[in-house]
C-alpha cells in the first residue's frame, strides 16, 4: 500500500480569498489559475501495520508541528477507504516552501493522489479535486492541467466545489509565469489565517466578490482566445484588488516589502518601453510577472539584475497531478 505522486504549483489569475465554509473549504469566489511546470513536490505515501504511528517528513525534516492539517487530510483519506493502517509520508518540494509560492498546493495536490492510490480508492479527476480542495483550497486546482478554474459551487455539501481544465497545457505554450524570489523565509501571516480575517473585519470584501465574476469571464475567455493584454491586465489588477483587501483587514495584513514594490515599478517601466508584461502577487512578498515566450529572455535578465531579487524561476503551462513509479523511500 504505497504510491509516489507528482504536482506542480499553480498561480491564480483570479485570486480565491475568502472561505464561506472553513471545514470543508468552500470559497465565496470560483478562482482560475495556470499550472506551473517545473515548480513541482513528490510525496511518497505508505501505508502499513509496520508503523505504529504517523509520520511526515518534508524536505528531509520530520514534521513537528502539523500546522497545515496534514494527518487530517490523511484520517480523511483512511476514513474514505477504509483503512486502519497508519501512514509514512515523504514529500520534497524543488522550490522554496511558505513563501507565497502555492508550495501547499502541489503538496496536497501529490499527497492525496498518492494516498489515496495507496489506499486503493479508485478517484475520478472531478473527486480528486474535491477531495484535495478539504486539504488546501488552491491545491484542488494543481490536480488539474493547463490553464485551470476551481468552481466556488452553490451546495452545502461542497460537491459542486471542485476544478477542472479550461485548456490543455498545449493550448497556449506561449503563456510565462516569471517568479521573481526575494525572500526565502516563512511567511508571518498564513492565507488562511489571512482569508478569514478578511471576511470578519475588512470592509470592501462585498465590493471584491461583486466584480469577481467579471473578472472569471475576462480571465476565461482571454484564456481561449490566447488574449495577452485582457489576462495580464485582469489579472493584474485582481492581484491589487486582493492586496487592497489584506491592506484593509483589521489589524492590517502587508505583504509586499521593498523588493516587492522594485518588482512592481519594474513592470510598469518595460510597459512603457513596449515591452508587454504584468505581474500578480499572493500571500507573500515574491512577485510573479507574466510576459510571452518572445519577451522571455529580455524580461528574465533584467529581473535578475534588480537588487531586491534573489533568484527568478521561468515557468510554462504544465500538468496535473501524475502518479509516478520512483518512490521516495
Ligand atoms: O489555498 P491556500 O490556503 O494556500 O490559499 C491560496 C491563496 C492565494 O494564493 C493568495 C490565492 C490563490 O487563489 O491561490
Amino acid at each position: 500500500m504505497k504510491a509516489t505522486a507528482i504536482a506542480n504549483a499553480n498561480i491564480a489569475l483570479v485570486k480565491y480569498w475568502g472561505k464561506r465554509d472553513k471545514k470543508l473549504v468552500l470559497p465565496y469566489n470560483s478562482s482560475i489559475s495556470m499550472t506551473l511546470d517545473g515548480l513541482s513536490t513528490v510525496t511518497t505515501v505508505e501505508f502499513s501495520k509496520k508503523y505504529e504511528k504517523d509520520s511526515i517528513i518534508i524536505n528531509g525534516k520530520e514534521l513537528v508541528k502539523d500546522e497545515k492539517g496534514i494527518l487530517n487530510h490523511i484520517e480523511r483519506i483512511r476514513n474514505l477507504a477504509n483503512i486502519k493502517e497508519k501512514s509514512k509520508i515523504v514529500s520534497k518540494s524543488n522550490f522554496p516552501i511558505a513563501a507565497g509560492l502555492a508550495s501547499s498546493a502541489s503538496g496536497f495536490a501529490a499527497l492525496t493522489l498518492a494516498a489515496t492510490k495507496a489506499a486503493k480508492l479508485e478517484l475520478n479527476e472531478k473527486d480528486l479535486t474535491i477531495l484535495t480542495r478539504q486539504g488546501s483550497g488552491s491545491a484542488s486546482r494543481s490536480v488539474c492541467e493547463g490553464f485551470v478554474e476551481w468552481y466556488k459551487g452553490d451546495k452545502d455539501d461542497g460537491s459542486d466545489s471542485y476544478a477542472e481544465s479550461i485548456v490543455n497545457k498545449n493550448h497556449w505554450n506561449e503563456f510565462r509565469m516569471i517568479t521573481a524570489i526575494v525572500t526565502k523565509t516563512e511567511k508571518k501571516v498564513s492565507s488562511r489565517s489571512g482569508m478569514a480575517q478578511t471576511v470578519n473585519t475588512c470592509p470592501y470584501y462585498k465590493c471584491w466578490l461583486e466584480t469577481i465574476d467579471r473578472d472569471l469571464e475576462l480571465i476565461r475567455n482571454g484564456i481561449k482566445n490566447r488574449d495577452f493584454s485582457s489576462v495580464g491586465q485582469t489579472a493584474e489588477y485582481n492581484c491589487l484588488k486582493m492586496h487592497a483587501l489584506m491592506i484593509t483587514t483589521k489589524p492590517p495584513i502587508i505583504y509586499w516589502t521593498p523588493a516587492t514594490m522594485e518588482i512592481i515599478d519594474f513592470v510598469r517601466e518595460q510597459r512603457e518601453e513596449g515591452i508587454e508584461c504584468y505581474f500578480t502577487i499572493d500571500a507573500g512578498p515574491n512577485v510573479i510577472v507574466m510576459c510571452l515566450k518572445k519577451n522571455e529572455k529580455k524580461i528574465n535578465k533584467k529581473l535578475s539584475e534588480l537588487g531586491g531579487v534573489m533568484k527568478t524561476i521561468i515557468c510554462g503551462p504544465g500538468d496535473g497531478a501524475k502518479i509516478i513509479d520512483k518512490h521516495l523511500f
